[in-house]
Order: C-alpha cells, then structure tokens, then sequence
C-alpha cells in the first residue's frame, strides 16, 4: 500500500496538503486533543487493483450511500491528533473503500492483524455529505470539521441563532468575508455528535451553503481541495475574531452600511 501512494503523484499531493492543513488547525487552536477530522473523496485519483479484499479489515454502514458505491475515501483516524497526522499522516489517517451496495467498506490502508484503528466518529456526517455532493454532481472533493473557537463563541448566544442575524455580523466585519463566502454560513441547532440526527441536519444546511456552524460545538465545511476549504473557515473565523476584539475593546462594531454590503456583493458577482 505504502509503495503504491508513493507512485501516485497526485495521492501523495492530497495527503501531503491534508497533513500541512492538519497542523494549521492545530496552530489556530481549533484542534485540541483529537478535535477535527478530515474526508477527501480520492476516487478520481486512486484505484488500486486489488484481488483479496478479505485480507483488510471491513465493517458495516448504518445508512446505505448508494451514490457512493465503490468510491474510495481518504480520512482521519478517531481519536487521532491532528498535530500527529502533521508529521505522520498514514500513522492518523486511512484509506477506505465502500462496497459496491455501500452497505460498508473495507480499510485498504490497514492489515487484518495491524496496529488498526477507526475512521472518525462522523463518519455519518462526512458520507452523508459526500452523498449529497455525488447527487447534485458538484465538484467538492473534500469535507472538514473543526473546533473553530470564535465562531464557536457566537453560537453560545441566543441571539446569534439564527441564519440571517448570524450572516449579517460575519459579512459585516470584513469584506473577504462577503467576497469569499458568499452564500454565508448554515446553522445547525445542537444535536449529538457522530449521530446520525447531526448528520442529516448538516446535509440538509450544506445544500445551500458551503460552511454549517454546529451550535455549541464547530463548524463543517466543503470545498474542492483541502487548502479551499480550511480558508473558508479561516475568513469566517477573522469576522468573528474582529466582533470580538471590538467587544473586548469595549465598543460595539460600527459594521458594514447596507450600501457598502451591496458594493461589496457586486464585487463578489464578478470575482
Ligand atoms: P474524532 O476523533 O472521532 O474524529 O472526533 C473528533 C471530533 O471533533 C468530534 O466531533
Ligand atoms: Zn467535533
């Protein structure tokens, strides 16, 4: 397996970049112990030939993903740190093929009798989502939760809640936020973590969305690479940073004027 990844240029790249961002979440904070995890859809890049499928661990699925039948997955490992993944990503992160009724799949980076370990515990968040991109044949290749603190923060007030007040502040406090994440943020109302109420509520939220901020927890998000979707949530989390220094500094922001939102949205059109 090892051998193989090396071969493939565009893999290596993949994992390569998972393990460089893996420890800019570490440096912002936003992954304490193993806080975070990480699925990029490889099926475009890897398909191993593979003969004896018994000899790799294989568990079963929940939920059936039918339009993700075969795919393959590249993912964080439960419990593993995301600081450790940095410096040895196949040590913290497998390699997972669904099968082909997507009832389950098989751990083709890991041996029957290895030092084995899980996929993340949202796993039912990560597929479901990945289902949704393979629905609607849009281009996202990868998935990604943090702990991101300040936007965390915000969603311990009542009173940021809501979609539309929520949106309002973050596009207020800078304008790569209105430019970069357009169609704002998603809220999804407490539920618990890795079940399947959490996953179906983020599925539902990242429909019109491309960040969903889990009430009291953190925030899920999509994108084409994992550098695109890690700066997704890095300009969100900047807005809520900047909310919060004005508070701290004892004033409340002056914000965005409608006028200088709708200049903004303009520019953001034909970026
Ligand atoms: P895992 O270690 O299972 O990926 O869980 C981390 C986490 O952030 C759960 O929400
Ligand atoms: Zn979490």
């Amino acid at each position: 397996m090892k051998a193989f990844i090396h071969k493939n240029k565009d893999l290596k790249n993949i994992i390569r970049e998972t393990a460089e961002i893996a420890g800019y979440l570490w440096q912002r904070g936003w992954a304490e112990r193993n806080a975070s995890n990480i699925s990029v859809n490889i099926t475009d890049v890897y398909q191993p030939e593979i003969s004896e499928y018994s000899t790799f661990p294989f568990y079963g699925l929940q939920v059936s993903y039918s339009k993700l039948a075969g795919n393959l997955f590249f993912v964080t490992g439960t419990g593993k740190r995301m600081r450790d993944l940095t410096r040895k990503p196949m040590k913290n992160a497998l390699i997972l093929k669904l099968n082909d009724n997507a009832s389950g799949y098989w751990i083709i980076s890991q041996k029957m009798d290895g030092e084995n370990f899980l996929p993340t515990s949202e796993l039912p968040t990560h597929l479901g989502i990945h289902q949704m991109i393979a629905e609607r044949e849009s281009m996202e290749k990868v998935v990604m939760h943090t702990h991101a603190h300040d936007l965390v923060t915000l969603t311990h007030a009542k009173q940021f809640c809501d979609e539309d007040v929520l949106n309002k502040l973050l596009w207020s406090m800078h304008p790569e936020t209105v430019i970069f994440v357009p169609k704002g943020v998603g809220f999804v109302p407490y539920r618990l973590p890795g079940s399947i109420e959490i996953a179906t509520e983020t599925i539902k939220s990242l429909q019109n969305h491309d960040v969903a901020m889990w009430e009291k927890h953190g925030v899920f998000a999509i994108g084409k690479s994992v550098a695109d979707t890690f700066d997704l949530i890095d300009i969100l989390a900047k807005s809520a940073k900047i909310y919060f220094l004005c508070r701290s500094a004892d004033f409340v922001p002056e914000s965005f004027t409608d006028g200088q939102l709708a200049e903004l949205r303009k520019l953001a059109d034909n970026f």
